[in-house]
């Protein structure tokens, strides 16, 4: 067994915290510098107050812009706003002032972003080209009617620090369903259109535009396939390439009803003409993102230029089941890391893998070898591992796994807390934890 240990370097992750901070005094002053218990270093969270979904993910003149669902005036859910940072590597994030505030049509619940490149939507100017939001409006439900969401616009020409509503607004009324939400536009260009995908109820509906201001109907999809045991949230549709050729991807929300209980994010893997997307696995098939249980409502990040050409990941790195309940203060909530999507064969067919982005290996910093070891049953490995768990980096290699056999790694602390995770090497899984403590 080999067992590598990177720690962060000392003053990037103070550097984490020191943009973080700095960025706060402006809308959000914490006297701890993001130092508080349980404040993740890497991963991004607000500075303070409630945190859900990664809204309007846009890379636009060298940062990636990050908004996000927020509620700034308390750490559970309520009135949606559009929280906002900017970064150029994804890791080290400048928080900026909230973008978009509940108006007379409703709460600003998730949507996507895009640069409109070629000023289809008038505005901005070809020189200087909008970058235009399409959001969820939220409305009262208690009015007892369905058509409470419905779907709005704003834009900004001066790199999405300040953001106007779209006089017109809405741009897509709700045709009487309660759930009509979270809409993820990007331009199709075999099609030449603006293309937007939305979650309605249990199914997901596909909408075209020249001007992202005039949509019309373009297909469904989803009733008959995969997950259903909750409502479907956050869909997003993408290329990605395998073998010379492209394939499509659906990425679905579903709450409740994930795989561990909760929310989980479900996808499916076919083609889009324009029009309709088909899925190429079968109607009862549910493909999962990821199996642990925190990663919701994640969606990839547009206009990533084609040089660059990755498609880019993020989620919210929490559950319903319990988000609103996580012992964290003055802030709740934190996103995945940022991750590489792409697609893989494997012996059951096309799946997507995830990796984390490469800029993470950027601030990986003094690291530590602890020699091969033949293992029987349990081994601690203490002495000379003067290390931060939580800010490190551990790579396990085992070269010879006894048949049938499950191996893992326990990370414990004083106070008797652990964390095992396990590793199937037949099933090339990672495991639950009971799986090996039953051995
Ligand atoms: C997903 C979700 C979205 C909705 C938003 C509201 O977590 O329920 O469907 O737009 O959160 O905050």
């Amino acid at each position: 067994m080999f067992l590598l240990v990177a720690c962060a370097k000392k003053q990037d992750s103070q550097q984490v915290s020191q943009d973080a901070a700095a960025a706060q005094t402006e809308t959000s002053p914490t006297a701890s510098g993001f130092k508080e218990t349980h404040r993740p270093q890497f991963h991004f969270s607000p500075a303070k107050m409630w945190m859900n979904d990664p809204n309007g993910m846009v890379y636009h003149k060298g940062e990636y812009h990050l908004f996000y669902q927020h509620y700034p005036d308390s750490t559970v859910w309520g009135p949606m706003h559009w929280g906002h940072a900017v970064s150029k590597d994804m890791i080290h994030w400048e928080h900026l002032p909230i973008a978009l505030y509940p108006d007379s049509l409703g709460w600003i619940f998730s949507g996507s972003a895009v640069v409109d490149v070629n000023n289809t939507s008038g505005l901005g100017s070809k020189e200087n080209p909008p970058m235009v939001a399409i959001f969820t409006y939220h409305s009262d439900p208690k009015a007892k009617r369905k058509d409470f969401q419905t779907q709005g616009m704003a834009y900004s020409t001066d790199n999405g620090r300040t953001w106007t509503k779209y006089k017109e607004n809405p741009v897509l009324p709700n045709p009487g369903i309660a759930d009509f939400r979270d809409p993820k536009v990007s331009w199709h260009e075999a099609s030449k259109q603006w293309v937007m995908i939305l979650a309605v109820a249990d199914h997901v509906e596909l909408y075209g535009s020249k001007n992202l201001k005039n949509w019309s109907k373009l297909s469904e999809f989803g009733k008959t396939h995969g997950a259903h045991g909750g409502v479907w949230e956050c869909p997003d549709l993408f290329p990605l390439p395998i073998d010379g050729k492209q394939k499509w991807v659906l990425l679905l929300s579903i709450n409740p009803g994930g795989i561990h209980g909760g929310s989980a994010t479900q996808y499916f893997i076919g083609n889009f003409d324009g029009k309709k997307f088909t899925s190429d696995n079968p109607p009862k098939t549910t493909l999962w993102l990821d199996y642990g249980k925190d990663n919701y409502a994640g969606v990839t990040w547009s206009n990533i230029p084609a040089a660059d050409g990755r498609r880019l990941f993020l989620g919210w790195m929490s559950n319903w089941q319990y988000a609103n309940q996580v012992p964290t203060s003055p802030w709740r909530s934190a996103m995945t890391l940022p991750r590489e999507l792409s697609l893989r064969k494997t012996g059951a067919g096309l799946r997507v893998v995830s990796q984390p982005v490469k800029e993470l290996a950027s601030i990986r910093g003094e690291s530590k070898e602890i020699p091969g070891q033949t293992i029987e049953g349990r081994v601690t490995i203490s002495e000379g591992v003067a290390f931060t768990v939580a800010t490190s980096e551990v790579q396990l290699e085992f070269d010879s796994i006894r048949q049938g056999q499950d191996v893992g790694i326990e990370l414990s602390n004083e106070q008797g807390q652990r964390v095992l995770i396990g590793y199937n090497a037949v099933k090339k899984f990672l495991c639950r934890p009971h799986a090996i403590r039953q051995k």
